[in-house]
């Protein structure tokens, strides 16, 4: 139950009635306006709620008279957050510690309407308050600059630059901290601050350092970063000072640290330069894949960048392969429609942004950006260019045109050598077009950590195994990603030939065993491609041990795919673990398995 208070600058004239995104699960009590918003302040406004889209509602709020451009208002609303996507409420059982509740706000991408009514459009940024109260024993902590707690367990928060709606986060919980560098600490349950303070301390400062020499000061103050509860259903969330984080990353050698680059990568492209609608969503993701691999490639080299850049596109030709590389979605500008309602019943259906949510803006937006550094052909001259980009647009929501106008005005010769209607190149068409890249990065500085494995998989694809070549090659030294690579090229390989993932498996326990998430996923859609049934057991301890997007729909995917022991290997699983999982993740999980709609 809360209270927003909306504080509007009124730009256009005819703005009446205020319409404001809300959701079928949200309750408005009352609406008013406070003394100082031009007229008297009435006791209450009449409102309404109509239908919008499938992912919710406007809300009409209608003023005592339509106010004048430039005038400023002051709306106040009571309102009761009910069962909606936003805020997930979990049970004692579904935390780490299992003793407490937990909550917590997913905004991203249009969630948050039905946690407090708001423009929630990328487009428009606001700064924010917000004081919460709690009961005793928990602690609340928000995406905001400031922090403090008050007397009565009520947390005051403030954020002092203006962001996006869907960058507004708030989670409580038995959680506590520990410092692991000058401007960041770590939030997570008692039971797992200790690993969560080894994983990172003394590193984030260094992420931190290299992407402020590459891409401007790092203007957010904090980076914080809490560890969520098992379900969470991403690798990372890039809430503003402080990121959230799935437990999977507590690996315990800090092989996945390319996600926290990633969400500090945020800091800079996504939330300073925010995508103005969700139809251009990888102007967020794909300028931060291309900034993570730049800070990685500082930080630990090119080879080891490639090597993971490698990964990433296996996972865009694995996304390709499954959607259909014609799929509308499969292009970089997505049409976003609300959809037609008629008494809430879709006439059509429209796009829902948060189903956008695939490789292509990551990975085929990293190989346009790339495709940008490869026409300037200096990467000093490129990263300067990023610099300017960051500083000319900072703190606004733009369209891909923006971008591409910049880029083009910053390097007026390559704007007079058309390099935006180069044949088969032509910026429209890596907008507009669906499909595999038309351009894809040199990943050869990785060669030396791809090829022992690329041959490693060959051998092992073979008919007759050829053991002695196959002891000769030592994989003890490799690292998580070269691994997770190996994998990969065997899974493409699969189904091996009789016999022969087994004796994988007991040759590798290092792999077959691991504890590490990215290669358990892999291991795991082996034994479905190969349909090893004695190995079933792995599939299912692993969708019961954490709920993240990325991991659990292959694998349902896979399932469905396979035949009637894997079918009902899914069913199983999803109706013991779906009260666990994100509500958006349990509805795709029903599309694979036909138990709603189609996917
Ligand atoms: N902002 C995204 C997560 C997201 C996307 C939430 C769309 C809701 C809707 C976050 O920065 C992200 O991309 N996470 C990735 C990290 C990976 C690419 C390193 C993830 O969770 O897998
Ligand atoms: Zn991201």
């Amino acid at each position: 139950r809360g209270t927003v208070r909306l504080e509007l600058r009124c730009v256009r004239e005819d703005a009446a009635p205020l319409v404001l995104d809300s959701h079928p699960t949200l309750t408005v009590l009352r609406a008013r306006l406070l003394p100082g918003s031009g007229d008297a302040p009435e006791p209450s406004l009449t409102f309404e709620s109509r239908p919008f889209a499938s992912y919710g509602d406007a809300l009409l709020v209608h003023l005592p008279r339509p106010p004048r451009a430039g005038q400023r208002i002051s709306l106040e609303i009571d309102y009761e957050a009910g069962e909606g996507p936003g805020v997930c409420w979990l049970a004692p059982e579904q935390t780490a510690g299992k003793q407490k509740p937990y909550m917590y706000t997913q905004g991203q991408a249009v969630l948050n309407r039905s946690v407090f009514p708001c423009f929630d459009t990328p487009s428009v940024k606001c700064t924010y308050s917000a004081t919460v109260q709690v009961p005793e024993g928990f602690t609340a902590v928000m995406s905001a600059t400031k922090w403090e707690k008050q007397k009565d367990n009520t947390f005051t928060f403030e954020m002092s630059q203006p962001i996006p709606s869907y960058l507004i986060a708030l989670a409580v919980g038995d959680i506590v901290s520990a410092d692991i560098g000058p401007r960041s600490r770590v939030w997570a349950e008692p039971c797992l601050i200790e690993a969560a303070k080894k994983e990172y301390d003394g590193v984030i400062e260094e992420f931190l350092a290299v992407g402020e020499k590459l891409f401007g000061p790092y203007v957010w103050g904090r980076y914080d970063i809490l560890f969520m509860p098992p379900s969470f259903p991403f690798g990372g969330m890039e809430n503003p000072c402080l990121t959230f984080l799935t437990p999977c990353l507590l690996a315990g050698d800090r092989s996945l640290a390319d996600v926290i680059i990633h969400e500090i990568s945020h800091s800079w492209f996504g939330n300073l330069v925010t995508n103005a609608t969700w139809g251009e969503f990888w102007l967020n993701e794909g300028f931060t894949m291309y900034a993570q691999r730049r800070i990685s490639s500082q930080v630990y080299g090119s080879a080891y960048t490639c090597l993971e850049a490698a990964t990433g596109r296996a996972l865009l030709r694995q996304h390709m392969d499954s959607s259909g590389e014609d799929h509308p979605l499969n292009k970089l500008r997505v049409a976003i429609e609300p959809g037609r309602w008629c008494l809430r019943l879709p006439l059509f259906a429209g796009v829902n942004p948060d189903d956008t949510y695939n490789e292509t803006p990551y990975e085929k937006g990293y190989c346009f950006v790339s495709y940008l550094a490869h026409l300037v052909g200096d990467q000093s001259k490129f990263d300067a260019f990023l610099q300017a980009y960051v500083n000319r647009f900072k703190f606004q929501s733009i369209t891909a045109d923006d971008t591409l106008g910049f880029f083009l005005e910053y390097f007026p010769e390559l704007k007079e050598r058309g390099v935006d209607s180069i044949p088969g190149l032509e910026f429209d068409r890596w907008l507009n077009t669906p499909g595999w890249p038309p351009f894809l990065p040199d990943l050869s500085p990785g060669e030396q950590l791809m090829k022992p494995a690329e041959e490693l998989a060959e051998l092992w694809a073979a008919e007759g195994l050829n053991m002695e070549a196959i002891e000769a090659v030592d994989v003890t030294g490799w690292r998580t990603y070269q691994l997770v690579y190996f994998l990969d090229q065997i899974l493409q390989k699969s189904p091996l030939p009789g016999g022969n993932v087994e004796r994988l498996s007991k040759m590798y326990p290092k792999i077959s065993k691991a504890q590490n998430a990215e290669l358990r996923l892999r291991w795991c859609q082996i034994i479905l491609k190969n349909n090893l049934e004695a190995e079933y057991s792995k599939v299912k301890d692993f969708l019961h041990s954490q709920g993240k997007q990325k991991y659990t729909l292959p694998l349902y995917r896979a399932m469905w795919a396979g035949p009637e022991p894997a079918r009902a290997l899914a069913m199983e699983t999803f109706s013991a673990t779906a009260p666990q999982l994100h509500i958006n993740v349990q509805n795709y999980v029903k599309q694979i398995l036909g138990l709603t709609g189609a996917e």
